[in-house]
């Protein structure tokens, strides 16, 4: 199978089992659980339909939204997502890279194997930093310094990873970060000779983020320990006020799912909520963010941007979600099966078949802007 082969999501995920070492794949397709929650996300979407317009003189279609303060040329973003160098030698290089050429913001994780510093140089396009909350806050403030000083124009804490979720497929292949050279693995080298030859041949693993917070060279295996060591369970509303007043600027709190919590996200002061449950990666039997964005948008969709993530393979799913009332729709293993299937051409690639399928189905909807999109648009199935 080619790239060329690669028409939509499902194609690009196959490409990405074959050229990746199962433990690898296995790392990101899988989820929480049963994977209940992970299967919901895209089922959710296929409880409504469209009712399109017609006659409406659709020549040429605008994509273009404002959410979190950034002009976007399309209303789709790459989500962050840890360690995207082990799925490719590019890793986030790529990511990046792809956002820029299609005009879109892209993530930077906390877990990212590409320092903030180089992807903030070397591209235009808005950048989103991922951030988990530490026990320790003077970290935490020097991490938000750092973005600061950067120039990171959106700062997005994840909330739903207090702890990490039970990911089965990990258990069993021993996927671990960094990736270990057990038996098994080596197993899995050998029968992928292609991508070990890439991760062995490039510049070495790291976690530039974090590695001024641990001794990545002298305790390889310490990233599961940081997790539950560093990450704050204790973390509150107060802590992450606190957070808010000191980024002064576009903040936004990702994993928020009840209107409860969206209503104390605007009280203190953030910019926008992203409805989401990680890919369906934390707590399994969550329900799916696209379920929940009608009734958060109407209770401060006109107070804070609300956007959605989780289950995204197609155009029709993003319109869906923006006649709803979303401001823009993340995505992840959208980007991530072709980061692993061929690098930043892949990326550009499924990228380009988004826009293309989004502007045939703004045409076909009888819709020229983004903003003609609404519920008026949507019929539930009971
Ligand atoms: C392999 C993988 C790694 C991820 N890493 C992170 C991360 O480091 N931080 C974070 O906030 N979300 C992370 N996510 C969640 C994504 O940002 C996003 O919420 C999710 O992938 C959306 O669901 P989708 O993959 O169905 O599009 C990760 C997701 C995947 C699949």
């Amino acid at each position: 199978m080619r790239l060329d082969n690669c028409h939509n999501f499902h194609d690009f995920r196959r490409l990405a089992k074959v050229r990746l070492p199962s433990p690898i794949f296995n790392y990101i397709d899988g989820a929480a659980d049963d994977e209940v929650t992970h299967r919901r996300n895209t089922d959710s979407y296929e409880a409504c339909d469209l009712v399109p317009n017609v006659l409406r003189g659709v020549t040429d279609v605008d994509l273009s939204v404002t959410a979190l303060g950034q002009k976007l040329d399309m209303p789709v973003y790459c989500s962050p997502t840890a360690v995207q160098r082990l799925f490719h030698h590019e890793g986030e290089r790529a990511v990046a890279a792809a956002a820029e050429k299609f005009g879109t913001m892209f993530g930077c994780s906390s877990l990212g194997t590409v320092a903030l510093e180089e992807l903030k140089r070397k591209h235009k396009n808005p950048q989103i930093y991922q951030f988990y909350f530490h026990k320790d806050r003077e970290l935490n403030r020097s991490m938000l310094q750092r973005a600061k000083e950067v120039g990171i124009e959106v700062m997005m804490l994840t909330v739903d990873t207090i702890t990490g979720g039970n990911r089965e497929r990990d258990r069993r292949s021993g996927f671990s970060i960094p990736f270990k050279l057990t038996p098994r693995a080596m197993l899995q080298f050998a029968v992928k000779p292609m991508w070990a030859i890439n991760y062995f041949t490039h510049e070495p693993f790291r976690l530039p983020q974090l590695e001024a917070h641990i001794d990545m060279a002298n305790d390889p295996a310490s990233i599961g320990r940081y997790a539950s060591e560093m990450f704050d369970q204790s973390m509150n509303w107060d802590d992450v006020a606190e957070m808010v007043e000191l980024w002064d600027g576009q903040f936004c709190l990702k994993g928020v799912m009840s209107v409860e919590d969206a209503k104390r996200a605007v009280s203190i002061g953030c910019k926008g909520v992203v409805l989401s449950n990680h890919g369906g990666r934390q707590l399994d039997g969550s329900r799916a963010p696209f379920d929940q964005l009608a009734e958060v948008v109407d209770a401060v969709g006109d107070k804070l941007d609300v956007i959605v993530d989780g289950g995204v393979q197609r155009g029709t799913h993003v319109l869906k979600a923006l006649s709803l009332g979303a401001k823009a729709v993340g995505v992840g293993r959208y980007y991530l099966y072709p980061l692993a299937a061929g690098g930043q051409p892949a990326v550009e690639r499924a990228l380009g078949l988004l826009r293309d399928e989004l502007e045939r189905d703004m045409q076909l909807m009888g819709c020229t802007a983004i903003n003609q999109l609404s519920r008026a648009n949507l019929r539930f199935r009971n």
